[in-house]
């Protein structure tokens, strides 16, 4: 039998953003716990929260300040625990968020850190002494400028892959690991199904702090070698796999493996044994044309050791929403992304909103809470309907980030015609059928602008992503099709597609 993740839907809640359920304008676990009926509606087999624990916020809860609590606003672990055990009546799974490349400058191991060089937790984190004058290295932050900062006290630099005030851990420490150890199991104990892991290519950095090379694919920036992407990874990886099959079910592993190379996000797969899943950011970064998806995938599927299975996924907190980033907010080819990610060999992840068709949100300036990232636009309140505080909080609310506009749960859900609908079908047929779930991927022939798959033996995908009306050569039943009047249609001599136009179908 299959794990259940591999059969499975992961759904992303943003839990800020999902359901507010005591009208301080933040969402909230026990808003979660309120909407678990619609997950279940809707067909979904895990969810995947958004950091939970306590944090300064200063990048809205990648900054853990403590990895074995829930943070107050968001609820207590008593609700935790009521909502592991209420999705788990749904057949739904709870995965947390962890951050192991960082602690916030606030989590009393670095406070500790940084008061001495004789700290008890002085190694736990990367200190080094400037050179020249200057920081130790040339390693970049992601959110830019260096990764390193002086601190008076000590006369010491730290490193921060991310902002000042996420300290690096350092994972040439023992007792980092064995912390993490106790994490995992803490929460796997509470029934955690698995974990998103946050910045999985880059926990470990060069033990001897060697200087990044210039980027040559990027203008003015540095190649991360030496500051992510180290061998060593694999290590803390197979551990906690070790720590995962020690429960049953085997709790997941998916790593936010931000590369692009697909042979190196394959390698976090290890020989079966590190994570279960890796995020593919190529995916998620292609244009959304066939011939350059077709590729992503086909090198994907190739790169995947045997045995391994992707996972897939168009939006997620950190990026534009894709009905703006892919779709242009044209509805016709946000129904064929639905149909892409739903019907290709692996495991989909939607983000909150994504079975509405959501778009990226205009934040005003005056309401920009992310100033790492200006990633505001993509974690608005989730839209359940048009009433005053869109049935994320109660009317009069000032929610903590704008409501925005566009489409609703209410609006969609009875209506045959809607994307969520589209999407809940989507997912019942999956359910149905094996070769949707388990089925080999293998690229079609297509004329230009269709990308075409089968999976299986008794199915095949086509969706046309070019300008003009085009026919792909499959006969059989459409199942499914973005425009659902042709649900049914039997297609006897080639399938007949318009521009922003897919189908699944029996062949
Ligand atoms: C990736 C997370 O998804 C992002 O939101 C965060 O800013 C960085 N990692 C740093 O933790
Ligand atoms: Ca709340």
């Amino acid at each position: 039998m299959s794990p259940w993740w591999q059969d499975g839907v992961i759904y992303q809640i943003y839990p800020r953003s999902f359901a507010d359920s005591n009208d301080d304008g933040v969402g909230d676990l026990a808003g979660i716990l309120d909407r678990l009926d619609y997950l279940e509606w809707l067909g979904v087999d895990g969810l995947w929260l958004n950091p939970i624990n306590p944090s300064p916020n200063k990048d809205w809860g990648y900054d853990v300040s403590d990895y074995c609590d829930v943070h107050p606003e968001l609820g207590d672990m008593a609700t935790l625990e009521r909502l592991v055990t209420e999705a788990a009546r749904r057949g739904i799974r709870i995965l947390l968020d962890i951050v192991p490349n960082h602690s916030s400058d606030q989590h009393p191991w670095f406070q500790d850190s940084r008061s001495s060089r004789s700290a008890a937790h002085r190694d736990w984190y990367v200190w080094a002494d400037g050179k020249d004058g200057g920081p130790p290295n040339n390693w970049q932050s992601v959110f830019g400028g260096p990764t390193w900062t002086l601190d008076e006290t000590t006369g010491q630099w730290y490193l921060h892959n991310f902002l000042p005030e996420q300290s690096d851990l350092n994972w040439w420490t023992q007792d980092v690991w064995e912390a993490f150890d106790d994490i995992l199991r803490f929460w796997f104990d509470r029934g955690i199904a698995g974990f998103r892991i946050d910045v999985a290519h880059g926990i470990v950095n060069d033990r001897e702090l060697r200087d990044d090379p210039p980027d040559p694919d990027a203008a003015g920036r540095l190649k991360p070698v030496y500051s992510m992407n180290r061998p060593e990874t694999h290590e803390i990886f197979r551990r906690w796999r070790k720590i995962c099959e020690q429960y049953d079910p085997a709790r997941l592993l998916v790593g936010e493996t931000h590369v692009l190379d697909p042979v190196v996000m394959a390698s976090y797969y290890g020989d079966g044994d590190e994570l279960q899943l890796a995020f593919n950011f190529a995916c998620v970064y292609a244009p959304f044309e066939a011939e350059r998806l077709r590729r992503v995938i086909e090198q994907t599927e190739a790169a995947i050791p045997a045995g391994g299975w992707p996972v897939w996924t168009l939006s997620n907190h950190d990026v534009v929403r894709f009905p703006t980033r892919w779709c242009q907010g044209d509805e016709a080819k946000i129904r064929c992304a639905l149909l892409v990610v739903l019907l290709l060999r692996g495991t989909p992840v939607l983000y909150y909103g994504d079975e509405i068709g959501l778009e990226q949100q205009a934040v005003p300036e005056e309401a920009v809470l992310d100033f790492a990232g200006n990633r505001d636009g993509a974690r608005t309140p989730m839209r359940w309907s048009d009433e005053p505080g869109v049935g994320f909080t109660s009317e009069g609310v000032e929610p903590w980030l704008p409501f925005g506009s566009g489409p609703d749960v209410a609006s969609q859900r009875d209506d045959p015609g809607s994307i969520l609908t589209l999407c809940r079908d989507l997912l019942a047929v999956r359910r149905e059928r094996d070769d949707l779930r388990a089925g080999a991927y293998a690229s079609l022939p297509s004329p230009e602008g269709i990308w075409a798959w089968s999976r299986g033996a008794g199915h095949a995908i086509a969706v046309n992503l070019g300008e003009s009306e085009a026919t792909v050569d499959l006969t059989g039943t459409i199942l499914v099709g973005t425009d659902r009047d042709r649900d049914g249609e039997r297609v006897e001599s080639g399938l007949r597609l318009g521009p922003a136009e897919g189908a699944l179908l029996q062949t």
